[in-house]
């Protein structure tokens, strides 16, 4: 389904079918990508993209509905990647999902990072042992990637860290176009090397440098729609698990229940986005509890989990 590919069925010149196959590994990620953007990326005209596009969305039959019972069982049978954590695996129904965005806000320290590496780890493992059998991609836009943490964290599967350091491609994003265009441009990157996470640490520091205050806003809110729709279709046409972390902020006004007035930073436009959000807070020393804030599907519930020199860990039972 996903990972269809058969491209000699496309009714398109060749010229063009070759520029689209360099730039789309499947036709799933062909099907869904705005032919606009198809038309950017791959230098052809407009109706060859549309052409293409649609089909490509006839080909795998992205347009026939399915019934409500057979997407039941399609989101009970997908994997997920396990946090190392079991209380916060099962308030997030069994780990982060694939083919969602699962955001983890929190102020510093709370353990966004330290998840997200525990996480580049864990998609490595099997699939029996929580992981996805895949690799990670992180898109490291504070510098505060660390390759030494995870070494140390991987030694609870390995003597030889080096295997999973090697499966996590890390990159660099300097500023919001760049972050933008890194995930715009991660297509064949995906296909190549089976990347079944992507991290986004932080989703939000770069559109609240570039882009202060209310002149700004509508300019932010539209880039950041746009990234967010790129990282969706990702998330969906690979099958994989899109973890971003986020900042919070202090708002008074804030209609969220239970969260007091502190909030996810990127107000409404990014909000709407991520499928699962999560609201980290710190309690005592290396205790920080784990909050659904925002789902679909999940209740409201609390987990506890410690960071330990090992990585993520259970932490003690909730005493209320
Ligand atoms: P910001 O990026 O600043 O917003 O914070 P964050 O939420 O990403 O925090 P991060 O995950 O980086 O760190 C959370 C906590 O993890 C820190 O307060 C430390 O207690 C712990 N931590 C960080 N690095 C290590 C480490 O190498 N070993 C151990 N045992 N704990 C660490
Ligand atoms: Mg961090």
């Amino acid at each position: 389904m996903a990972k269809k590919n058969d491209f000699s069925s496309l009714k398109i010149a060749k010229e063009i079918k070759q520029r689209i196959e360099e730039e789309f590994p499947t036709l799933m990620a062909l099907a869904t990508t705005p032919p606009d953007e198809v038309v950017r990326r791959c230098e052809i005209n407009k109706s060859s993209a549309e052409r293409a596009v649609h089909q490509a969305r006839k080909l795998i039959g992205m347009s026939e509905p399915i019934t409500a019972a057979e997407l039941l069982e399609k989101r009970m049978t997908k994997p997920r990647i396990t946090t190392s954590s079991q209380q916060l695996d099962e308030i997030l129904g069994g780990g982060i999902a694939v083919g969602a965005i699962t955001e983890f806000s929190g102020a510093f320290s709370t353990g966004k990072t330290q998840l997200a590496f525990q996480l580049c780890i864990n998609v490595q493992q099997p699939l029996e042992e929580g992981g996805l059998n895949g690799k990670a991609l992180f898109i490291d836009t504070e510098n505060t990637f660390a390759p030494t943490r995870v070494a140390e964290m991987s030694y609870s599967y390995t003597d030889e860290p080096k295997e999973f350091l090697e499966n996590i491609f890390v990159t660099r994003a300097y500023n919001a176009d760049h972050q933008i265009q890194i995930v715009q441009k991660a297509d064949r990157l995906i296909q190549t090397n089976e990347i079944r996470l992507i991290v986004v640490d932080s989703m939000a520091s770069h559109f609240r440098a570039e882009f202060p205050g209310k002149d700004n806003l509508p300019r932010r809110q539209q880039m950041l729609m746009a990234h967010a729709e790129t990282l969706q279709r990702l998330a969906e046409s690979y099958e994989l698990a899109i973890m971003t972390t986020n900042q919070i902020l202090s708002n008074p006004d804030s209609i969220f229940s239970g969260s007091g007035s502190l909030e996810p930073a990127l107000g409404f436009a990014w909000g709407h986005r991520p499928t699962h959000r999560i609201l980290l807070r710190k309690s005592r020393g290396t205790i920080r509890i784990a909050r659904i804030f925002d789902s679909p599907e999940l209740a409201e519930r609390e987990a506890v989990f410690h960071i330990t020199p090992q990585g993520i860990r259970d932490g003690p039972p909730l005493d209320y």
